[in-house]
């Protein structure tokens, strides 16, 4: 099968499998309303006026669904091989497993929005917690190709749907002065859920544990997170702004009461006159609306998701060992071993990026990190053109350390970040879906044109580099132009000056 081809039966899937799970996911939404109206019942008062739950928890889990993103796009790396040699397959029907999740990830992100406008973000976290459970389920339990691509769509779908939510979901219950910090636990969450997935690959390799491959193993691991993100889910509150956005100003109240613990009633209450006359002058939503009234937040969120992918970031996350077999003649399992290294580079850069992330504008921020990628990739590049190959693999190793550091504590955390606070709260579901699908949109392209041109430029990593860096001097020129500055500002007041622009 060519490329064009299996991309062309790729998109056929993709749309069918789409149409049919969107009309799901608003049957399981209504599902899940109900059944979560059924327990809050149950629970009754005690639940509302005693709730267990503190902030941290909420936060934690709220950003739960980043860590199977990151786990289920990172684990594949180290089981497809494994897949292939089993089932028997094709080059280019282990390629199409990967990607399979970056279908159902763009299409997820698309269909999620605007059902989360319509029943809440909650719901639709139980929703795509349910959606992970079936996709693992059916992963580790496939008995062939088809039922693998088919269970790695419905992961997809789930990705894609946590990747839409989340951002907005946290953006809209944290505070405006942590905002960027709690907002970046998505991002710490994903990267988490990468050096788990690495983990997981090296852990399980070789160990056929109670007589199911180690890859069963490997892709059914992801069961445990998916069912903590559905008790978490079926726990946390709803968002505060989506029930004002519904006239629910009761709930919205105890909320808030609940995750503003340092402030006193009359703080709360100000907050919550603050969100309810900027819903008051909100339209009613929609993809029109979103085209009207949050055109600049758009162009905004789409170019900053773009760029976050085009310089390349899942060549190194996705392909890093191919990278060292290939263009190094690394033995695997060392090339393994560098990619855990990676992964712990980006993992403890993006603790930095939680920590630091209130401090410094989100603008300089991105600059700073673009500015730090342009530079390793251009040496990068330089030096596996002019140098001798045989002596650069471990100053390749280093300067990816510093690309990968560049990306962790600007572009990786900020561009989630911003996709859940630049939309005004009538479009905001809609208007992540539209970020997030752009995002995945970038990692399919970069993901299926990665090899081909490591092959194009006869292994040399400085080819792809040079392309990717020329993508990180770009996103400059477009940080300047169009990203608006967030930091330190309620959402309220982002959306007042968006909108003025
Ligand atoms: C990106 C992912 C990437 C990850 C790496 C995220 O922000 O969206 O595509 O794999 O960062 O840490």
């Amino acid at each position: 099968m060519t490329t064009a081809n299996t991309a062309a039966a790729s998109t056929n899937v993709a749309t069918d499998a789409t149409e049919a799970l969107e009309n799901s996911a608003s049957a399981m939404a209504n599902i899940a309303t109900n059944t979560i109206e059924t327990i809050e019942a149950a629970e009754s008062r005690r639940f509302s006026s005693r709730f267990p739950l503190n902030s941290s928890f909420i936060f934690t889990f709220g950003a739960l669904g980043g860590m199977l993103f990151g786990f289920d796009t990172g684990i594949i790396s180290g089981a497809s091989p494994l897949i292939e040699s089993d089932f028997g397959l094709s080059v280019s029907q282990t390629g199409f497993i990967t990607s399979s999740v970056l279908i159902g990830s763009c299409a997820g992100a698309l269909s999620i929005g605007a059902l989360s406008d319509k029943f809440g973000r909650k719901k639709l976290l139980i929703v795509s917690a349910i959606l992970f459970l079936i996709g693992s389920g059916m992963c580790a339990t496939a008995t062939g190709f088809l039922m693998m691509v088919a269970a790695r769509i419905i992961l997809g779908l789930a990705v894609g749907a946590a990747s839409a939510l989340t951002p907005a979901y946290l953006a809209e219950l944290a505070p405006k002065e942590r905002r960027g910090s709690l907002s970046t636990l998505f991002q710490l969450m994903i990267t988490f859920g990468i050096l788990l997935a690495y983990a997981s690959n090296l852990g399980f390799l070789g160990h056929n544990l109670l007589g199911a491959r180690d890859w069963r193993w490997m892709l059914g691991s992801a069961l445990v997170p998916a069912a903590l993100l559905l008790i978490g889910g079926i726990m946390l509150p709803e968002s505060p702004r989506y029930l004002v956005n519904k006239g629910d100003e009761r709930n919205a109240f105890k909320v808030l009461t609940l995750i503003r613990k340092d402030v006193d009633q009359a703080q709360v209450q100000l907050e919550l006159d603050e969100i309810k006359a900027v819903a008051a002058q909100d339209t009613k939503g929609g993809v029109r609306e979103l085209f009207r009234i949050a055109r600049p937040a758009l162009v905004a969120a789409i170019g900053i998701m773009l760029f976050q992918q085009l310089v390349g970031i899942n060549s190194v996350i996705y392909f890093l060992p191919q990278v060292f077999i290939k263009g190094f003649g690394f033995p695997e399992a060392d090339a393994i071993w560098v990619s855990v290294g990676i992964g712990v580079v980006n993992f403890v850069s993006t603790i930095v990026a939680t920590m630091i992330m209130d401090k410094f504008p989100r603008k300089g921020m991105l600059i700073f990190g673009s500015i730090v990628m342009t530079v390793s990739l251009a040496i990068l590049a330089v030096m596996n053109f002019v140098g001798d190959v045989a002596v650069l693999a471990v100053p390749t190793m280093i300067l990816i350390a510093f690309y990968i550091l560049g990306f962790a504590v600007s572009w990786g955390p900020i561009a989630w970040v911003l996709i859940g606070e630049i939309f005004p709260l009538s479009v905001r579901g809609i208007g992540s879906s539209f970020g997030s699908a752009a995002n995945w949109l970038g990692n399919f392209i970069v993901s299926q044109f990665f090899l081909v041109l490591l092959d194009a430029f006869g292994n040399n990593v400085g080819g792809p580099f040079a392309i990717f860096g020329v993508f990180a001097a770009l996103s400059i020129p477009f940080v300047l132009r169009f990203v608006p500055e967030t930091k330190g500002k309620s959402l309220e007041e982002i959306e007042q000056e968006i909108s003025r622009h």
